[in-house]
């Protein structure tokens, strides 16, 4: 499959993700994250099956008998065209949604068929940093205060220039406190991982590095926008219990405790694609005026390796 027919599928993953934000955008607010998750897994499902491509979700909703749409191993698209693999979350930041807060987004990754991992829904320890930096100067095996000082001796900063994003979360305070006693400066943020891992790839944002524990399907989609952008990640899967580790068994995945970087998520070229839900620091809410729906979309390309953010304007019927 050539790079040309990749981003042949570009205007469409940018209409899926822009039609699942705004139809997840309408419940902003309301309280219902589970509503909202459907509207948006609706709208993208809606959106993919027009789509010249014969895809295949290998992240998605859940498993086949926990997710009536878009789960691991549905195909979507018109079934002529090229064999695409598909990791995605149609509304990545749930709860921030139902809470009418920011950095809600959709978010969808396209490959070419075996170009991204089947990880299963379980959680992932994961530790990212953004591009121009020695290969190997982060290490998710290393006590978190000598990835700052070699992230810190890398930019040429001094420690305390440092700033690293973490969740919100009980079991973050052991990395809290070590970034902290380092000397660095953490951002905590209540949800949104992928979001987190953007702004680190981003020199426009003083976000240097992202670690912590959140979703599995999230350090997929991660992997895809670094494959774009530049940047290092690395991850492991972290179980819960037995279930968990029979699930991702189930993936195809043999070695559990194995160590992925990202060229091993994301392993051939690929498309990422975010528009804003709720708006935030990356990309605008959708916005409804008389006539008009304007929403906001980050496209990356790995190639050519390219970043577009695109507003796109929709003229509502009898508007
Ligand atoms: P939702 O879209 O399901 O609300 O997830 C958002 C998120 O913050 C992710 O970005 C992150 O990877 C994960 O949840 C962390 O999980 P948890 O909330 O269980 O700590």
């Amino acid at each position: 499959m050539t790079s040309s027919s990749l981003s042949n599928l570009a205007l469409g993953a940018v209409e899926a993700a822009e039609r699942a934000a705004i139809a997840a955008a309408r419940l902003a607010g309301r309280g219902d994250k589970i509503a909202a998750d459907q509207a948006a897994v609706d709208a993208m499902r809606k959106a993919f099956n027009d789509m010249p491509m014969r895809g295949r979700i290998v992240i998605g909703e859940g498993e086949r008998d926990e997710a009536p749409m878009l789960y691991i191993g549905e195909e979507v698209g018109t079934g002529e065209g090229p064999e695409i693999d598909i990791a995605l979350d149609p509304l990545e930041g749930t709860s921030l949604t139902a809470g009418g807060k920011p950095e809600a987004l959709t978010l969808l990754a396209l490959a070419p068929r075996g170009g991204l991992l089947h990880a299963p829904d379980t959680y992932m320890d994961k530790i990212a940093v953004g591009p121009g930096l020695p290969g190997g100067v982060i290490n998710l095996d290393r006590p978190v205060g000598e990835n700052v000082a070699a992230v810190a001796k890398a930019k040429g900063v001094p420690v305390s220039e440092v700033t690293v994003c973490v969740l919100e979360r009980e079991r973050h305070q052991s990395i809290i406190d070590g970034v902290r006693a380092a000397g660095a400066r953490v951002v905590l943020i209540p949800d949104g991982d992928v979001a987190a891992i953007i702004a680190a790839a981003d020199p426009a944002t003083n976000v240097d590095m992202y670690v912590g524990q959140g979703g599995a399907p999230e350090g997929v989609l991660s992997a895809a926008v670094l494959r774009c952008l530049g940047g290092q990640i690395e991850c492991r899967l972290f179980f819960r219990n037995d279930d968990e580790r029979a699930r991702a068994a189930k993936t195809g995945i043999k070695d559990l405790d194995r160590k992925y970087t990202g060229a091993e998520m994301a392993s051939k070229d690929c498309l990422f694609v975010a528009s804003g839900v709720t708006g935030g620091q990356l990309l605008d809410a959708v916005r409804h005026s008389p006539g008009t729906v304007t929403t906001q979309t980050l496209l990356l390309s790995s190639a050519p390796r390219s970043r577009r953010i695109i507003t796109t304007q929709r003229f509502v019927e009898g508007g």
